[in-house]
């Protein structure tokens, strides 16, 4: 009896101890951390998005947590304990079916984009095996364009038009919270040496793989074109960046993301517009005399000169586009000029 009090005490005590040492310390010290600067609590109608995303179960296929990794250098910066001060519980997810969200809001900061892909994902990404959230929306018999989801036919309902419900704006002004600030000099050494134990731990997968997220263009099959700009860079960082809505084919989506194919704009030889468009985004112009309701985002701050001439080309010399070629000395003078 006394030995089975012992073995029972003992293990509960060893237990207690280990719970202690590996869950409530490291808690304790983990929430003490302050919220980096950007880092910020929810406003109300985010705050409900929150609980939308939870009773979903967004979070069953989608991570909020970006490792020191190569491969998830696609998704954002690595995470930090200041990332997290206003989110208890953290939905850090623990499968990626879907790829990582906790930047999304700057990766895709297009609402009208979220609304047709959270309606039907396969809408805007052709090969996506995410559900249709419908239940999230309202088809009514009418409603102004600016509220109206901008459907292509074959996914719109016959009749009536698709209209966001609360709980769908408020869902898509969390997923437009989601992004990540700047973190302060302690905390970039710290992530600097996780990422460099990572490294040595597992070597890196080549540049190239990396900048091409699954489902990129593969770079074999791309031709070189005659006039020497890197073909396969193009191809990759449009697929990354401008093929979400702009589409693989250059068509775009009608009366959502206008078509790049026998583009004005992207056939003129002087491509200062081209340039200008993809550098500060677009809204409330004509493109082949549509008025798109959505808006382009700008890209100056996520690309550097060489990837967007590296884009601009691939657009040019793609889908049947006969555009003069730039190069990144050109995209450097335009970048000045907006100054
Ligand atoms: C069964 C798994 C699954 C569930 C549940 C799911 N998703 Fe997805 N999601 C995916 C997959 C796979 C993709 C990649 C293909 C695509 O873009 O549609 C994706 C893509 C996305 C993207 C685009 C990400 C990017 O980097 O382009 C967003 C945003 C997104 N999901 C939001 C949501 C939200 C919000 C919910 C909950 C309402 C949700 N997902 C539920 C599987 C899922
Ligand atoms: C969130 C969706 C979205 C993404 C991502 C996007 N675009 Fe756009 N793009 C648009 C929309 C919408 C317009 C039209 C805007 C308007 O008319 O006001 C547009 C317009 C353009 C135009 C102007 C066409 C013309 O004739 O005026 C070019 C060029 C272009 N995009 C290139 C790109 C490139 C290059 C990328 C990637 C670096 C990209 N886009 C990414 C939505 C997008």
């Amino acid at each position: 009896m006394n030995k089975l009090a012992l073995i029972a005490g003992g293990s509960t005590l060893v237990y207690a101890g280990l719970a202690w040492m590996m869950g409530v310390l490291p808690g304790i010290e983990l929430s003490k951390v302050p919220g980096g600067p950007g880092v910020e609590p929810l406003t109300a109608l985010q705050s409900e998005g929150r609980d939308v995303y939870v009773a979903n179960g967004c979070s069953y296929c989608h991570t909020q947590q970006v490792r020191p990794l190569n491969e998830d250098k696609v998704f954002g910066r690595p995470s930090a304990a200041s990332d997290f001060k206003y989110q208890t519980p953290e939905l850090l997810g623990s499968e990626r079916t879907g790829p990582d969200l906790t930047n999304i809001g700057v990766r895709q900061p297009s609402s009208v984009w979220q609304y047709i892909h959270l309606y039907n994902p396969r809408a805007v990404v052709p090969e996506s095996i995410m559900p249709s959230f419908g239940w999230l929306f309202d088809v009514v018999d009418q409603a102004p364009t600016e509220t109206a989801v901008p459907l292509p036919k074959t996914y719109a309902p016959a009749h009536g038009a698709v209209v966001p419900t609360h709980s769908a704006q408020a869902l898509i002004a969390y997923l437009a919270a989601l992004k990540q600030p700047a973190l302060r000099g302690a905390e970039v050494a710290g992530i600097d040496q996780a990422t460099a134990d990572m490294a040595r731990a597992s070597p890196a997968p080549s540049a190239t793989a990396v900048a091409a997220p699954s489902g990129a263009a593969s770079t074999t099959a791309v031709p070189s074109a005659a006039g020497g700009f890197d073909m396969a860079k193009g191809a990759a960082l449009f697929t990354a960046n401008c093929a979400a809505c702009h589409q693989a084919s250059g068509e775009g989506l009608p009366g959502a993301f206008p078509s790049l194919k026998n583009d004005a704009v992207v056939n003129k030889d002087d491509a200062t517009r081209h340039i200008q468009v993809v550098l500060q985004g677009l809204h409330d112009a004509k493109v082949s005399g549509v008025v798109y309701s959505s808006a382009m985002p700008p890209f100056a701050g996520m690309l550097n000169d060489a990837d967007v001439a590296a884009i601009v080309d691939y657009e040019r010399s793609s889908w049947g586009n006969h555009g003069k070629p730039i190069d990144a000395a050109q995209v450097a003078a335009e970048r000045a000029k907006a100054k």
